[in-house]
Formats: structure tokens, C-alpha cells, sequence
């Protein structure tokens, strides 16, 4: 059974200077899109029940509630599902939002990144702080009240102090979730090519990421997976579904899925996508080792870390004594720890993640 569904839409008004994403597509395009993708779910999808649903991008709020409906028909939608929109603060009006809700919306994903509106500009991003607040109000009078936003940190020009604005304004906004992902210059990126100015280095990146995680936590956000927060009762479930290793559809061009023990991305040439909807750049299919190579790896992530117990009856393993000399030395280190039979990573870990989890593949 797959419970999950991610879509993508690729199209943007404008591609922003450090994104890497298939995005930035004229939506003159959808039309033709979304006859693809139709094509495609009709094809693949086999009428199992969804708990949770999301729409991803680029910008999939510039689909019309019209184009969001046809997508959503395909699907056998569960009585509690979650449905995510994926937002940009200048595509927010009132009706347009109403109908979403009324559709079954409900959570949107708003990319605010920051509210400092020359560090806007010097991304690329076509709205301001003005239009942040103002989409904000609008969401929220269109009946949404799971509402996450995506933070950017080591932004060119960046300090703590411009940081520390950022979220304590966050804090005084009715949001249930906030993801804060550190500026990665990616290949495809016009900041590749045009490196900015000013770059915060890693030290002050590190220390940015320590001064969210204390300004959040002491404010009543569960700091529930490494670049994300919750208030009590809205984790994101679709991205649990990823962070668990459970099974989910990926629909569209570039969509990644895992079904059946097979990993999957579908084709990122977007005419190649419309010409095929089918077609795939790759297909793995895991072996045990992989899975459960891959579960650490996911698991770890999230602050409760590995079950111990389901993990060894799952894969028929001894995970202590397995991993035994990497888990004694980093509990040694206090970067990892033991608890309730779970292994986590500590606050400190957290920081070093990307070592530690390379340490557990083989
Ligand atoms: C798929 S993107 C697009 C969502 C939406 N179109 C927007 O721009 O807000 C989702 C999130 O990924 C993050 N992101 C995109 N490019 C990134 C980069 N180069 N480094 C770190 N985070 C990035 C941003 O915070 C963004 O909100
Ligand atoms: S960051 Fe978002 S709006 Fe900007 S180009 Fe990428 S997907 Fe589009």
C-alpha cells in the first residue's frame, strides 16, 4: 500500500538567484503540464487510500483552484487526509484561497525566507516583508489554520542579529511550523555562477542554526526533526512519511517516489516529461542493506531517533552490537545518546549530523 502522494509544479514567475530546483517554468506551460500528469497518475496510481498529499514546486499556488480539483478527483482522498500547498507570499488572494480550502486544502508551506527585504531582493524573491504579513492575514481569513513557513539562514549580508529579527518576528506570527534550511550554493544556481558577496562562512552558519534552535525551543516549538519545528500537534505528516521510510507516490517532472523497495525519479527534462510522462531518469531497486541503510540514515534525523527493537525485528539484525564501535564512541562524545531503547542524536550531534549519519553506511 502507498499512502502518500507528493506532486510537483514546476512553474515560477521568476527563478530566484540560489535556487536549484526544476522550477522557474513559464506557467504558460500548464496546460500542457498538467495534461502530462494527469496521464501520468491515471497510469500509476492504483486507487489506494491517502493520508497524506502534497503539492511542491516551484509554485504550486499559481495553479488555479480549477486545476487543483482535476489533480485532486484522481485521487481516493481518506476522511483526515493532509493536503499541503507549497506557497510564494506574492501569488496570496483572498478568493483564490477560499476556493483551496473549500477543495480540501489544509496546510500551506509559505516561503517567507526572510523578512528583511534587501536580503529578498539580493535572493531574487519578487515580494517583501509588506507581502509576507498581508499573505499571512489573508491565509488565515481563507480558513487555514496549519500554516508553516521556510526560513533561509547564511544568507549573503546576513548576521546573527539580522537572523535573530527574523525569527523573533516569526514568533510573534500565528504559525503552527516553521523549516529553517541553511543557504546551500547548488550547481544550476545563479549564485553558482555569480558567487555572492559576503557569504556567511560555516562557523557562523553552525551558530546561526544554534541560535534558532533556542530561540524556537524556548518558545514552545518541538524541534522534531533537524531543520524543522512544530508546535505541539503539527509535525509535518507527509514529511514523517519520508523521515519513516514509508512508501509515497512522486508525481511530475523531477518527482521522486519509493514504492515497493524501489526508488524512483522521474524524468527532469520538462519536454522529455510531457512527451513521456512516464519515463524515468532513474530506478533502484534496494537491497535489504540499502533499506535499512537508509532507515538509520532517515531515522536519525528525527528526534526520536531509531526504535531499537522495531528496527532489529525489521531487519532481523543485532543493531547494538552492529554498529557497536561508531554508537560507543559518539555516545562518548555526547553527540549521540541512548534512551528508552531509542539512539538519537544529542543537541550537540544535531550540528554534526551530516558526519555522523555517513558513518553508519557501508
Ligand atoms: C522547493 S522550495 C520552493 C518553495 C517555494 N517556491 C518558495 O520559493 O518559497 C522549498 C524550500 O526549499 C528551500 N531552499 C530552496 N533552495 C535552497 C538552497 N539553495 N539552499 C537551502 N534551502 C533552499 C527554501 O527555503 C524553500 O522555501
Ligand atoms: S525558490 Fe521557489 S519561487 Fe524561487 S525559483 Fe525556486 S521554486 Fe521558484
Amino acid at each position: 500500500m502507498v499512502n502518500h502522494v507528493y506532486i510537483h509544479i514546476p512553474f515560477c514567475i521568476r527563478k530566484c538567484n540560489y535556487c536549484s530546483f526544476v522550477s522557474g517554468f513559464s506557467p504558460k506551460y500548464t496546460g500542457d503540464y498538467l495534461k502530462a500528469l494527469l496521464y501520468e497518475i491515471k497510469s500509476r496510481y492504483k486507487n489506494d487510500a491517502i493520508n497524506t498529499l502534497y503539492f511542491g514546486g516551484g509554485t504550486p499556488s499559481l495553479l488555479s483552484p480549477s486545476d487543483i480539483e482535476v489533480i485532486l478527483n484522481n485521487f481516493n482522498i481518506s476522511k483526515n487526509c493532509e493536503i499541503t500547498l507549497e506557497v510564494n507570499p506574492e501569488t496570496v488572494e483572498y478568493n483564490k484561497f477560499k476556493q483551496f480550502r473549500v477543495l480540501g486544502i489544509n496546510r500551506i508551506s509559505l516561503g517567507v525566507q526572510t523578512f528583511n527585504d534587501s536580503l529578498l531582493k539580493l535572493l531574487g524573491r519578487l515580494h517583501t516583508q509588506f507581502d509576507i504579513i498581508s499573505s499571512l492575514d489573508i491565509i488565515h481569513d481563507a480558513g487555514f489554520d496549519n500554516v508553516s513557513i521556510d526560513f533561509l539562514y547564511g544568507i549573503p549580508n546576513q548576521n546573527e542579529k539580522l537572523l535573530e529579527f527574523d525569527i523573533k518576528k516569526a514568533l510573534n506570527l500565528d504559525v503552527t511550523h516553521i523549516s529553517t534550511y541553511g543557504l546551500k550554493i547548488e550547481k544550476n544556481s545563479f549564485f553558482y555562477t555569480h558567487p555572492p558577496k559576503n557569504l556567511p562562512d560555516d562557523d557562523i552558519q553552525a551558530n546561526m542554526f544554534t541560535l534558532i534552535c533556542k530561540l524556537l525551543r524556548n518558545n514552545n516549538f518541538e524541534h522534531y526533526e533537524i531543520s524543522n519545528f512544530s508546535k505541539s500537534g503539527f509535525n509535518s505528516r507527509h514529511n514523517l512519511c519520508y523521515w519513516r521510510n514509508e512508501n509515497y507516490y512522486g508525481f511530475g517532472v523531477n518527482a521522486s517516489g519509493y514504492e515497493n523497495n524501489i526508488r524512483y525519479k522521474n524524468v527532469s527534462d520538462i519536454k522529455k516529461y510531457m512527451e513521456n510522462p512516464i519515463l524515468r531518469d532513474e530506478e533502484i531497486i534496494l537491497t535489504n542493506n540499502q533499506i535499512s541503510e537508509d532507515e538509520i540514515m532517515l531515522a536519525l534525523r528525527l528526534k526520536d531517533g531509531i526504535d531499537i527493537e522495531k528496527f532489529n525485528d525489521k531487519f532481523k539484525i543485532d543493531f547494538l552490537k552492529k554498529y557497536k564501535p561508531v554508537i560507543e564512541k559518539y555516545c562518548r562524545l555526547n553527540l549521540m545518546k541512548l534512551e528508552n531503547n531509542h539512539l538519537k542524536l544529542t543537541e550537540e550531534g544535531i550540528l554534526l549530523s551530516n558526519e555522523i549519519l555517513c558513518e553508519f553506511i557501508s
